[in-house]
């Protein structure tokens, strides 16, 4: 790991990362949050984003950040430029074979912020995953249940942190299986002796700051009054299997091997001193498993990112995110409005914004405009899907045009003219339906058209048509 040997550099935010004749874009212009969209095969992968990697890893002065895999061949693609910029030393690689693991639960609850409650913290992502698992970033159709879910969270996580014990989802899911049912069970010896949750409940009175402590006794009061008290037994089944529901995907495969109940051995603001966090957990392997890890481990990252002081350590740092229509969610829209003031590059790669707002799930409109609307950067590669071409159009705007006629009557001699004043697409669809998409007919050349807001290219052109070659780290 490379040691840190000055924390703050300088003028981190004037690195150049591209550049495209006189044209040059720096990291603070691809703060900005970038987003490169076309078709499947039109280049994305090997095209833009490896010609943004290969810049953000050469930058100077260097940066750290996050990559993550979306096919099982990727990885080989990612490393290529890091061992071109000869920084593989720095990289990290999470996957399913390997070392590193993170305790998520307590990882959020370190991202506290003073004086806030750490329960709240690790809710928050629970939210956050739940949603994930559910495809859907809008609030519960059903606010019963959720209460229910959130209040046992609450309890729970509250219980095993008075408790002194490591959080996880595997130990809460021990609470809502041996939490007492009724009254009865309270005073049962041998439900005593055997429950889980009483064996956390006897830890954490054990804890001298238990004592007259309001959040603990609510926290008990939830367990013993709420639910073993008032409960008929039809509900609280119900209400156990909702909460299951939410939790059990967190306590099985890839999220319980690498995030849950583990030790963590690494952290994810290391990227500030200029690791590379590769999350090689390829969604076309791992499916939803894959989703949920890169998305969570993300999630942790951009918390970081967020609180970070800039005046302690001032290094940028990038995430590259191929393929985001798998990990997007409500936190990634609320970080990509203060990644820029918190010098984070952020490159998104999706084949359409359709895909996107299927992750985001239903009446998640507004949650897609502001995404969209804090890309500063946008790459549109060839697309054959009618709204995106549309919407490349709309990007690159419309100007006027004179339109002027002239009719000649050959019988009477009467002439006439008209002229009139219309708007029209600078680039029409058909424009970016013709970009070269790479591969040996295009001679390994992909095309794009990119817009960046407020900017204006060859003096007045609102675009800036460029072009990336595959084979550049070959050569
Ligand atoms: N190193 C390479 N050399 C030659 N051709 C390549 C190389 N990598 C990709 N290609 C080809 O170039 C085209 C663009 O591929 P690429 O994987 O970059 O597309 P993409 O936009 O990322 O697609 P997807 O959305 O499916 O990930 C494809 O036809 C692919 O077969
Ligand atoms: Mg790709």
């Amino acid at each position: 790991m490379r040691q840190q040997l000055v924390a703050l550099v300088e003028r981190p935010m004037d690195a150049t990362v591209q550049q495209y004749g006189s044209e040059i874009l720096t990291a603070r212009d691809l703060a900005n949050n970038t987003i490169v969209l076309g078709s499947p095969g039109s280049g994305k992968t090997s095209g833009v984003l490896q010609s943004l990697q290969y810049g953000a890893l050469t930058a100077s002065p260097y940066m750290g950040g996050l990559f993550n895999t979306a096919k099982q061949d990727d990885l080989p693609n990612i490393l290529k430029p890091i061992k071109y910029a000869n920084r593989l030393s720095d990289c990290i690689i999470i996957n399913a074979l390997g070392e590193f693991r993170l305790n998520w639960l307590e990882y959020a609850r370190k991202q506290t912020p003073k004086g806030s409650s750490e329960a709240i913290t690790v809710l928050e992502m629970l939210r956050i995953f739940s949603e994930m698992v559910s495809k859907s970033a809008s609030v519960s159709k059903d606010p019963f249940w959720q209460t229910h879910v959130d209040k046992f969270c609450l309890a729970a996580i509250t219980l095993l942190i008075y408790a002194k014990v490591s959080l996880s989802v595997k130990k809460m899911i021990q609470i809502l299986h041996s939490m007492p049912k009724n009254t009865d069970d309270i005073k049962d010896d041998e439900f005593i002796s055997r429950s889980k949750f009483m064996y956390y409940l006897n830890l954490a009175l054990d804890n001298p700051d238990t004592e007259n402590n309001q959040e603990f006794d609510q926290c008990v009061s939830y367990f013993l009054d709420e639910m073993a008290g008032t409960m008929d037994s039809r509900t609280m089944s119900n209400i156990v299997a909702s909460i299951h529901a939410t939790l059990f995907p967190a306590s099985i495969g890839l999220m319980a091997k690498l995030l849950d109940d583990v030790e963590s051995n690494f952290s994810m603001d290391m990227t500030f001193d200029g690791s590379i966090i590769i999350i090689d957990v390829p969604s076309s392997v791992y499916h939803e498993q894959a989703n949920l890890v890169t998305s969570m481990l993300m999630y942790l990252w951009q918390k970081d990112v967020m609180m970070r002081d800039l005046s302690k350590n001032n290094r940028a740092v990038f995430s590259f995110t191929d393929e985001a229509q798998l990990t997007i969610n409500r936190q990634t829209v609320a970080f990509s409005s203060v990644c820029r003031s918190q010098q984070a590059l952020c490159i998104y790669a999706s084949q359409s914004l359709a895909a996107i707002k299927v992750r985001l799930g239903p009446h998640s409109d507004h949650l897609l405009d502001q995404f969209i609307n804090n890309c500063g950067n946008i790459y549109m590669l060839s697309s054959t899907n009618p709204d995106t071409l549309r919407l490349f159009s709309d990007l690159v705007g419309k100007d006027y045009e004179m339109r002027v006629g002239f009719n000649a009557g050959l019988a009477n001699g009467h002439n006439s003219a008209n002229a009139s004043e219309d708007y029209r697409y600078i680039l029409p669809e058909k424009e970016f339906r013709l970009l070269a998409t790479g591969g040996p007919r295009n001679s390994y050349v992909v095309e794009s058209i990119f817009v960046s807001s407020g900017r204006t290219f060859n003096e007045d052109q609102t675009y800036l048509r460029v072009a990336f070659d595959q084979k550049m780290l070959e050569h």
